[in-house]
């Protein structure tokens, strides 16, 4: 049983909340993980060349490439990803939109699968989130679980983050003038709340994995739910 753990943050992962609650998920499940950080890889989005199509293998040659098989071997996965203008950061988008290869024919390699989707904001992460578990829909894995946090916005080591009027502290506070400290910067690791939603996702997700997970029945529901909500949007 292996769980791979994603973050789509380009932020040193020391600092990254992306990456650290992410990190806290995988930790929770009690199996075996690997966190791979997308920062510093280089991943353009699908280009539609179709070249996919017949074997299921996408022939474009980036960081990607390398990350195939970890993706068609995990048993599951906990993805995050930071909050980029109320959605998904483009890395993350980019490198979801690759797993278009895996959406050929009777390619059935993640179908039924487990996911727990991470999102970290400024203000919050649900929008990311929310995307996450969309994109891993239509592969037919479901989102078990979802946890989104307010992480430190730039803005509040940027040096303007203070006078700036565009700046989350200042749209959230409506103050001018703030003194920032290491306590008063929001962080994922100092907040309660959101570190025992990541506990509470790594257990359900190492419980619904190791308690009779039948991929074929989640392939189903996953498949009514697609069919569903492509006849509402039809
Ligand atoms: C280009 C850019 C756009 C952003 N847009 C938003 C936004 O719309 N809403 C929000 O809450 N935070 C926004 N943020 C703030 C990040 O989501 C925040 O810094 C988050 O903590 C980043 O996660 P990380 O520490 O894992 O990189 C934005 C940051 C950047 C760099």
């Amino acid at each position: 049983m292996l769980i791979l753990g994603i973050s789509g943050s380009p932020r040193p992962e020391k600092v990254s909340g992306t990456y650290r609650l992410v990190r806290r998920v995988l930790e929770a499940t009690g199996l075996n993980y690997e966190l791979v950080s997308l920062r510093k890889k280089h991943i353009g989005g699908c280009i539609a060349c179709l070249g996919c199509a017949k074997d299921n293998v996408c022939k474009v040659e980036d960081d990607l490439a390398a990350l195939r098989e970890k993706i068609v071997t995990a048993d599951a996965y906990v993805i995050g990803a930071p909050n980029y203008y109320s959605g998904l950061n483009a890395l993350t988008h980019a490198f979801l939109e690759r797993w278009f290869q895996f959406r050929h024919q009777e390619g059935n390699l993640l179908w039924g699968k487990l996911a727990v989707a991470v999102g970290v904001g400024g203000t919050q992460g649900h929008f990311p989130a929310d995307d996450l578990e969309r994109f891993l829909a239509y592969n037919f894995i479901e989102t078990v679980a979802k946890v989104s946090a307010q992480g430190a916005a730039s803005c509040y080591t940027c040096g303007y983050g203070d006078t700036c009027k565009v700046g989350i502290p200042y749209l959230l506070g409506g103050q001018e003038g703030q003194k920032f400290t290491e306590e008063t910067i929001p962080d994922v690791e100092k907040d309660p709340a959101c570190l025992q939603a990541a506990e509470e996702a790594g257990r359900l997700l190492a419980k619904r994995l190791t308690q009779g997970h039948d991929r074929n029945a989640v392939t189903a529901r996953m498949q009514q739910a697609m069919m569903a909500k492509f006849s509402e949007s039809a």
